[in-house]
């Protein structure tokens, strides 16, 4: 070989480059991998699945909503409380078929436009949004304004003769159950392509 002394099967030079691009690319490795773990590692984390007891169903009737404190984030104090509205399902309204997660529908409190806090008024039997106007009828589907989808629900059972509220999932129009996302992301169509769900929030 050129430049390589007898019996050599690689020059001083190569040796040379090859060990300071080693100690290159170990050195760059070592402070760039901890930073991805740390930015990634959160995506691939599945949140744990947790039930709350709510109260008994006699507090829960079908024909208005009832409200229930949960807690949806324990490490940020009274900030990772909610509102969720609930009530018996209503065989003659709720069209979606039952299984044993929704014997109580739990809507959650969140508008899908962008967030803020619905108020349900009994006697309209709406949900009322104040930022922008946003309207949602008994069910918790728009009739009116900005939102672009229905308003999240829980998955809730009994257990010991409680309601407990579960994690919360997402619905289209025709309250088909999806993952989570995020207000303002619409899921008809094209859209729950288009906003695809988190792998730490897959539903149930
Ligand atoms: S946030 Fe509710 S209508 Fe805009």
């Amino acid at each position: 070989m050129p430049g390589a002394f007898e019996g050599e099967t690689v020059t001083r030079r190569n040796f040379m480059n090859l060990t300071a691009q080693g100690a290159g690319i170990i050195a760059v490795a070592s402070f760039t991998l901890p930073a991805l773990g740390f930015a990634f590692a959160p995506v691939f984390t599945r949140e744990p699945v947790v039930w709350q007891p709510i109260g008994p169903p006699s507090m829960f009737p079908g024909n208005t909503y009832t409200t229930a404190v949960i807690t949806i984030d324990p490490d940020i104090g009274q900030a990772g409380k909610t509102i969720a509205y609930v009530r018996k399902r209503d065989p003659g309204i709720d069209t979606e078929p039952e299984d044993q997660y929704n014997h109580f529908v739990a809507l959650s409190s969140r508008c899908m436009h962008l967030g803020c806090p619905v108020r349900y008024v009994d006697a309209a039997e709406r949900f009322i949004c104040p930022c922008h106007g946003g309207v949602y009828n008994f069910r918790g589907i728009p009739v009116g304004g900005p939102p672009v989808r229905p308003l999240d629900r829980f998955y809730t059972r009994v257990e010991d003769g409680l309601i407990q509220i579960g994690p919360r999932y997402s619905v289209n129009f025709e309250l088909h159950r999806f993952s989570p996302r995020d207000p303002g992301e619409p899921l008809n169509g094209i859209g729950q392509f288009l906003y695809p769900a988190r792998f730490s929030t897959a539903k149930l």
